[in-house]
């Protein structure tokens, strides 16, 4: 495997893939990576015939008391677990590769409405800075397709919005969620978690199971909502919500609404924020 950080190298080695006519896919990552990432890997692996994995972490998609300067930089071990995984090249460029013209360039790109809610709403500008990277990265290896995970729900809705109302020529693949066996999703914060945390962490996905299973016992929505934001919080999380809401625009239903719906969580265990969601089909 190759690992390039500089774009010239990256646009020489697409450039000669191109030339005999390989397809390329992009799976865009901020390192850390674990088997949750590396499902990505084997997703594009299967479908294209050259892969491609980004480690950026993107300072524009941190709020300023957001946890940029301490997430985990693991490139010596992600270049590893790539290798193992057939990835072909790795592209890891600095700030300064990315943002050239600082992290403040002119052009930003908004994606209205899905970003207003959730995690957007929780998280003021974050998906701003997730859309402007992603474009920018699909700009730098023009791939066929991208790969994104389902664990980022609200995440891979606007990327996939931004595909569509831009016609970027890119095809977005979506992943399932990868869990440890007692349920939590794999997530490179989860490390932040002290011993007694990681155990009562599982709850926000088994906090998810139930509010499927209430949502089909005929439960009305605001009461299954209701029930586990308090189930959580009696359990010690500091909850920001949890939430059923329309899967393909995370608006909120109506009340008859029963099919096509997904349900969010987003909570904090001391320090550290989890989100997870279930799709209730
Ligand atoms: P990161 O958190 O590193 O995640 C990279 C990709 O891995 C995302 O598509 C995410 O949804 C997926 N992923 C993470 N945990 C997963 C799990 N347990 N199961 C399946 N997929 C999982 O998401 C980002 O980085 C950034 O916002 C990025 C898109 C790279 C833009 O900076």
């Amino acid at each position: 495997m190759q690992t390039v950080q500089d774009s010239a190298g990256l646009r020489a080695a697409i450039r000669a893939w191109r030339s005999q006519g390989r397809t390329v896919g992009l799976v865009p990552t901020m390192g850390n990576l674990h088997a949750g990432h590396f499902a990505l890997i084997k997703l594009a692996r299967a479908r294209v015939d050259r892969v491609v994995a980004s480690v950026f972490v993107n300072p524009t998609q941190f709020g300023p008391n957001e946890d940029f300067a301490r997430y985990p930089r693991t490139l010596a071990q992600d270049q590893a677990g790539l290798a193992e995984h057939a990835c072909d090249l790795l592209f890891a460029p600095d700030v300064a590769t990315m943002y050239p013209y600082g992290p403040q360039q002119s052009v930003s790109i908004h994606v209205p409405q899905i970003t207003a809610v959730l995690e957007g709403a929780h998280r003021p500008g974050h998906f701003d800075g997730v859309a402007t990277v992603v474009c920018k990265l699909f700009n730098l290896v023009q791939p066929d397709l991208a790969v994104f995970g389902q664990k980022d729900y609200q995440q891979l809705k606007v990327i996939e919005r931004m595909v569509r109302d831009l016609a970027l020529p890119v095809k977005v693949l979506s992943a399932p969620t990868v869990r440890e066996a007692d349920g939590l999703a794999l997530s490179s914060r989860n490390q932040y978690l002290s011993a007694e945390e990681r155990q009562r962490a599982p709850l926000i996905h088994a906090t998810l199971q139930q509010m499927r299973q209430l949502l089909h016992k005929g439960h009305a929505r605001p009461i299954v909502e209701e029930a586990a934001r308090t189930h959580l919080e009696r359990a010690g999380f500091v909850v920001d919500y949890a939430a059923i809401r329309r899967a393909e625009d995370l608006q909120e239903p109506e009340p008859d609404e029963r099919s096509g719906l997904v349900a969010l969580i987003a909570a904090r265990l001391g320090q550290t924020r989890l989100i997870d969601n279930l799709l209730l089909d």
